[in-house]
């Protein structure tokens, strides 16, 4: 069976699970985290080199600001309580979005997780933050367009290719399977470059209950498709 080599999850269903407990949405962001340390874990296990994670998306600005701070908060406690064993089980943290909206203090401490585990093989945990794909696209158009204006690059070199070393994920293989927890069927904005060819898998599950076994089902899921890129399947060839 193939396997993906890169998984990208829209951890979505927070506030829900929280609500179905009668709990603040906090109390289910707080569980979200719990998830995705299991998550990481599991998706090491299963051998998968490339793990992305919606953990924040730009338009997510809009929620009430007691919910945004709560969200923020969380990401400076997973770094901080988290970094160190990420670190010891060899992975590479990496986080793409728009850095500049961010204030210092997470900056810095996002700029640190990735200084302390570059040199990491053993797997890459890309966080998405402040990540919208409309966002990172503009931004890519307009370093384009500053070194166009420079002279640095001409209209002739814009390819699909070149134009993929300008977005956050540079270097990045494109998400091999998309995962989305919580029921809806979308991609708020996530990866929409990189996914032209991913498969998707839609749990519906809230996040802070994804198991290791829901990760399983949707490899196993991933590993029944058949993916043509465009191309005819091998065994309709005449
Ligand atoms: C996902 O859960 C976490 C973030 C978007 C940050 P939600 O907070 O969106 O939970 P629901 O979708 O409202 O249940
Ligand atoms: C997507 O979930 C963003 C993250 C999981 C970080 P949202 O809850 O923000 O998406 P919509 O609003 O349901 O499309
Ligand atoms: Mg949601």
């Amino acid at each position: 069976m193939t396997k993906p080599s890169h998984i990208a999850i829209i951890m979505d269903g927070n506030g829900r699970w929280a609500k179905a407990r009668g709990l603040p949405r906090a109390a289910g962001h707080r569980a979200g985290v719990e998830a995705l340390r299991r998550t990481v874990r599991a998706v090491g296990e299963q051998g998968v080199a490339w793990l992305t994670c919606y953990a924040f998306s730009s338009e997510n600005w809009s929620r009430p600001q007691s919910e945004v701070s709560d969200l923020l908060g969380l990401l400076k406690i997973f770094i901080r309580r988290d970094l160190a064993e990420l670190h010891q089980n060899g992975v590479r943290v990496r986080v793409i979005g728009d850095r500049k909206g961010l204030k210092s203090d997470i900056r810095t401490l996002l700029e640190e997780a990735e200084a302390l585990t570059a040199d990491n093989d053993a797997m890459i945990l890309i966080i998405a933050f402040n990540y919208g794909s409309r966002d990172e696209i503009a931004r890519a158009a307009a370093k384009i367009a500053r070194m166009a204006a420079n002279q640095e690059i001409s209209a002739s070199q814009i390819t699909p290719e070149t134009f993929a070393a300008f977005l956050d994920t540079a270097g990045v293989p494109d998400p091999d399977l998309i995962i989305r927890t919580g029921g809806d069927q979308r991609l708020s904005n996530f990866l929409l470059w990189q996914a032209a060819y991913a498969e998707l898998v839609f749990a519906p599950c809230f996040w802070p209950d994804f198991t290791e076994s829901d990760l399983v089902a949707a490899i196993e899921e991933f590993g029944g498709r058949d993916r043509r890129f465009g191309k005819v399947a091998a065994d309709a060839v005449s």
